[in-house]
């Protein structure tokens, strides 16, 4: 079931999601080579903690499979080749050279937010740097059909084509999704699709929008079974970026944007 938020429910999840946004421009702000995933993930939970809300993946248990056991941080931190859900740990050193993705989530007065961004360390591989400017530019473009009255695979096919259009992978069994005062609600929002197909977006409306595009021919992210982080199938390296918004007439609300003068996403 999709539930359409009222004005007082946006209003709280504009609160939640500007903490992530605070929480993550933290840690663009401070992310460097020599620092482990531990000491980011630290910081970020410190940082909604100060503000009187919990980090929303912390104890996170998947419904119908015992095998994977509750997400143990704040954030999640994955490396080039990890795609999502990499947990971060005190042996996990960030180099320079590596993407880094970083997803966050915050739950305050009733609401989440959720939003990822991937950070490049230094001088990185041409091809790799496109693939990062590429998966940003797909959540825009995603971002862009979620107007009331579009198709929910509107978004899809908007973020599908356009990484295609540079050769580049879609995960296909990773997708964005629902979210109020669940993590995880309906709708589920792949990043591939049939463009006017799918329900009808409405007002009032909230979905974390989240591409996870790949170099290479990898089209799922796999893990090992009782294991957290999903990595590409050929070990190329996978980008990630992921906006809370709500669907607006016209043009769509996004929560998660950043507080940063250098604005990015
Ligand atoms: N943004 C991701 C998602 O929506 C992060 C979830 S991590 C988890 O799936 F631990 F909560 F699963
Ligand atoms: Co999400």
């Amino acid at each position: 079931m999709i539930t359409i938020k009222s004005e007082r429910e946006i209003e709280l999840m504009r609160e939640s999601g500007a903490l992530v946004a605070k929480a993550l421009d933290l840690l663009e702000m401070e992310i460097r080579p020599g620092m482990t995933t531990k000491e980011l993930d630290t910081m970020a939970e410190e940082f909604i903690r100060d503000h009187h809300a919990v980090p929303s993946f912390l104890n996170y248990a998947p419904k119908g499979d015992p095998d994977v056991t509750p997400y143990p941080a704040t954030l999640c931190v994955s490396i080039n080749e990890e795609v999502v859900h990499g947990v971060p740990t005190a042996k996990r050193v960030i180099r320079e050279g590596d993407i880094v993705s970083v997803d966050c989530g915050v739950y305050k007065g009733g609401y989440h937010g959720d939003a990822a961004r991937t950070f490049v360390l230094g001088v990185i591989d041409e091809q790799v740097q496109l693939l990062v400017d590429v998966t940003r530019e797909c959540l825009d473009r995603g971002i862009a059909m979620a107007v009331e009255g579009n198709r929910l695979h509107d978004i899809s096919s908007a973020i599908e084509d356009y990484a295609r259009s540079f050769r580049f992978s879609v995960i296909e069994n990773m997708v964005g999704h629902g979210i109020g005062s669940e993590l995880h609600e309906d709708p589920a929002v792949p990043n591939y699709g049939r463009k006017h197909t799918g329900v009808k977006l409405r007002a009032g409306m909230t979905l974390a929008i989240e591409p996870m595009i790949a170099l290479g021919r990898s089209r799922r992210a796999i893990s090992r079974r009782g294991g957290w982080v999903a990595v590409t199938e050929d070990g190329k390296p996978s980008a990630h970026f992921e906006h809370t918004i709500v669907v607006r007439p016209g043009k769509a609300e996004i929560l998660t944007g950043t507080f940063l003068e250098r604005k990015r996403t």
